[in-house]
C-alpha cells in the first residue's frame, strides 16, 4: 500500500479565529469519514496555517472533542529560517516551530522563491536547519511556464535540488519529501498532467540517488489540486500525496482530497 501525505498550505489566509473554525470543520469531517470507512488507509494529514494562527490550531487539537481524531493531523510551518535565534526581524526558526506544535515545515515554496527572492542555496540552508532541529521537511521545486515551454523543466528541477544534497545532515532519511509544484499550475486552475507529475517524480528520485540520498524519497504533487482531479495523481505510481493551496481553505474540498488519497492508497495495495 502506498503511504500518502496531504498537506494543506493555508498561505496568508485565516486569522486565529478563522483557523480554529477551519481546523474544527476538518477534524469533524475526518471523524465522520472514519466512522463510514474505518481506520485505514488514511493519508497523513498536515495543515500549515500562518504562524500567527499556530497557537489557535494547537489549542484546537487539544480539545477533548477531537481526542479520537487528533492523531490524524499535524501542524506544519509554511517556512523556516536557517538560524535558531538572533537579530532576524520577521523570521521564525525551527526550534520556534517545534515549540509551537509543528513537526514539519514547508521549505522553498515557489512563492518564497519568486516573491521573496529566496535563492536555491537559501532554501537548501533552511531545509538543513529544519532537519537538524528535528523537523520533517517538504521541499518544493518546480519550473515556470516559460521554462517548461523551452524544455528546461528537468534542468530547473536539478538546479533547485542540487544545493540540497550536499547540505543534508546525517539522519535525514525518512524526514525529507519533495513537492513537485510547477509554478504555472499554482493557483491557476491549470493542473499538470498526471504523467508529467510522474515524469518529474521519477527524475527527482533519480537525482536524489545520484546526490547520495539514501533510501526512498516521497514525492508529492502540488498545483491546482482539487477533489475532482486529486485521484488521478494518487493513482500515478510515483506520487505519494499532494500539497494543496486553494482547495485546503474549505473543509469540504480538503476532505474530498483526503478521501481521494485514501482511495489511491487502497488502489495501490
Ligand atoms: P494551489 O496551491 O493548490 O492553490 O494551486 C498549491 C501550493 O501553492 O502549494
Amino acid at each position: 500500500m502506498k503511504p500518502m501525505t496531504v498537506v494543506g498550505n493555508w498561505k496568508m489566509h485565516t486569522n486565529p479565529a478563522e483557523a480554529r473554525a477551519l481546523l474544527r470543520d476538518i477534524l469533524r469531517g475526518l471523524t465522520h469519514l472514519r466512522e463510514i470507512h474505518g481506520s485505514g488507509p488514511w493519508p497523513r494529514v498536515l495543515v500549515a496555517p500562518p504562524f500567527t494562527s499556530l497557537a489557535a490550531c494547537q489549542e484546537t487539537l487539544r480539545d477533548d472533542e477531537f481526542a479520537e481524531t487528533v492523531w490524524a493531523i499535524h501542524l506544519a510551518g509554511q517556512d523556516v529560517f536557517w538560524e535558531a535565534e538572533g537579530a532576524y526581524t520577521g523570521a521564525i526558526s525551527a526550534p520556534m516551530l517545534l515549540a509551537s506544535g509543528c513537526r514539519e515545515a514547508v521549505v522553498g515554496h515557489s512563492e518564497r522563491r519568486r516573491i521573496f527572492r529566496e535563492t536555491e542555496e537559501e532554501a537548501a540552508k533552511k531545509a538543513k536547519a529544519a532537519l537538524e532541529a528535528g523537523l520533517e521537511v517538504f521541499f518544493c521545486v518546480g519550473e515556470e511556464e516559460k521554462e517548461r515551454e523551452r524544455g528546461e523543466t528537468l534542468a530547473v528541477l536539478r538546479r533547485q535540488l542540487e544545493p540540497l544534497w550536499s547540505l543534508l545532515p546525517e539522519g535525514s532519511q525518512g524526514r525529507l519529501a519533495i513537492a513537485y509544484e510547477p509554478v504555472w499550475a499554482i493557483g491557476t486552475g491549470k493542473a499538470a498532467q498526471p504523467q508529467d507529475a510522474e515524469e518529474a517524480a521519477l527524475f527527482i528520485r533519480e537525482e536524489a540517488r545520484k546526490g547520495g540520498y539514501p533510501g526512498d524519497l516521497p514525492v508529492l504533487y502540488g498545483g491546482s489540486v482539487t477533489p475532482e482531479n486529486a485521484g488521478a495523481y494518487f493513482q500515478v505510481p510515483s506520487i505519494q500525496g499532494a500539497l494543496v493551496g486553494g482547495a485546503s481553505l474549505k473543509a469540504a474540498s480538503f476532505l474530498g482530497i483526503l478521501e481521494a488519497a485514501r482511495k489511491g492508497a487502497e488502489g495501490s495495495s
